[in-house]
């Protein structure tokens, strides 16, 4: 029984490290060089595999995710019809707490704006608000969803949000199903989208989402990029519907350097980094899924194949 380890985006030496402390007895394989023989690997972690990879492993019992989005995985007609946990830990969702605090304020307090107006010489004015006057919505209150919004609201932030199944969370308004998203949309200053890449979910962010918020609303994507329309955001922009956005994800990673949102004046790009698990966090929940699967139940945190996520 070996674990493969397979990311090309993930600290191997970390995670190695991490694991044989919490089970000194792991086999710790490293895909693609270290696999040795593939009939021992039972269980394997993984971010972005290409695809046909995993069903190379015969006695493969089920597929551990080093991120909490499985839609990649979903998404690969070849992927063995395994059990497939996502990756839920504490590191993670305090990061991506973080990350959106961070992108929230900003636009709260005008920086986008500011930052804009430095670059063309100008002293602008612009009057600030209380944080408390100012409401924030997240699409989307899973595990990040429902910690980002106890963060804004203990910031002091108005915060909403939006699920599939109804939700009651305290201090934040809670809506649901697609009859309250216009609801939820029509005084949300601030959009987060922290939903999953779902048939139902991607190209969500469009042009008719933006006529429904507030004008000069902000826009914070940390889902997937193909939530967005990219030329639905550039026109929202530039006709006010939209003052301004923070983006993380693309539907292409790296962002092209052909691709105009680059150099769009309000859009803010990072890449693809608001939110990694630490393996000294990670490695514990891994383990114990490792167990769970050599003793024949599910591990945790199973994703849905159905449902798609
Ligand atoms: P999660 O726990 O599965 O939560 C997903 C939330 O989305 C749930 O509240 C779910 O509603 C809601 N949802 C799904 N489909 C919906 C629909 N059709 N209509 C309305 N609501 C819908 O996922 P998570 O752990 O919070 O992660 C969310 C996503 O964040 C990941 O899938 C990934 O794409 C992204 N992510 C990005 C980064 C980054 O660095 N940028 C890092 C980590 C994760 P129910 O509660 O009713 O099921
Ligand atoms: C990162 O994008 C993740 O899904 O964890």
């Amino acid at each position: 029984m070996a674990l493969l380890f397979l990311s090309e985006a993930d600290p191997v030496d970390q995670w190695r490290e991490a694991l044989l402390a919490e089970m000194p007895d792991l086999d710790f394989r490293v895909w693609p060089d270290q696999i040795g023989n593939p009939l021992d690997i039972d269980v394997a972690l993984v971010w972005l595999p290409p695809p046909g990879e995993l069903s190379k492993f015969a006695n493969l019992k089920a597929i551990l995710s080093l991120g909490a989005g499985v839609d990649a995985l979903i998404e690969d007609c070849t992927l063995p019809n395994l059990p497939l946990a996502r990756m839920v830990d504490p590191s993670l969702t305090r990061m991506m707490a973080d990350y959106v605090l961070a992108a929230a304020l900003r636009h709260h307090r005008n920086l986008d704006f500011f930052e804009h107006e430095q670059r063309s010489g100008r002293w602008t004015f612009k009057f600030p608000k209380l944080v408390g006057d100012r409401t924030v919505g997240i699409l989307g209150l899973g595990v990040l969803g429902s910690a980002a919004a106890a963060c804004l609201r203990d910031f002091g932030f108005k915060v909403q949000g939006w699920s599939r199944s109804e939700k009651i969370l305290d201090g934040v308004a809670c809506f649901h199903g697609s009859t309250q998203l216009h609801s939820f949309l029509s005084n949300t200053e601030i959009l987060i989208c922290l939903l999953p890449l779902t048939q139902d979910t991607e190209g969500v962010l469009n042009t008719s989402l933006f006529a429904a918020l507030p004008s000069n609303a902000c826009l914070i994507n940390v889902g997937r990029g193909r939530h967005l329309v990219e030329g639905d955001l550039i026109e929202a922009l530039e006709n006010g519907q939209l003052a301004a956005a923070t983006l993380d994800v693309f539907e292409t990673e790296p962002l092209p350097k052909a691709s105009r949102l680059w150099n769009e004046p309000r859009v803010l790009v990072t890449p693809h980094v608001a939110s990694y698990c630490d393996p000294r966090s990670a490695a514990a929940g891994v383990v114990e899924n490792i167990r769970l699967v050599r003793a024949g139940r599910p591990p945790n945190h199973l994703a849905d194949r159905a449902r798609g996520y």
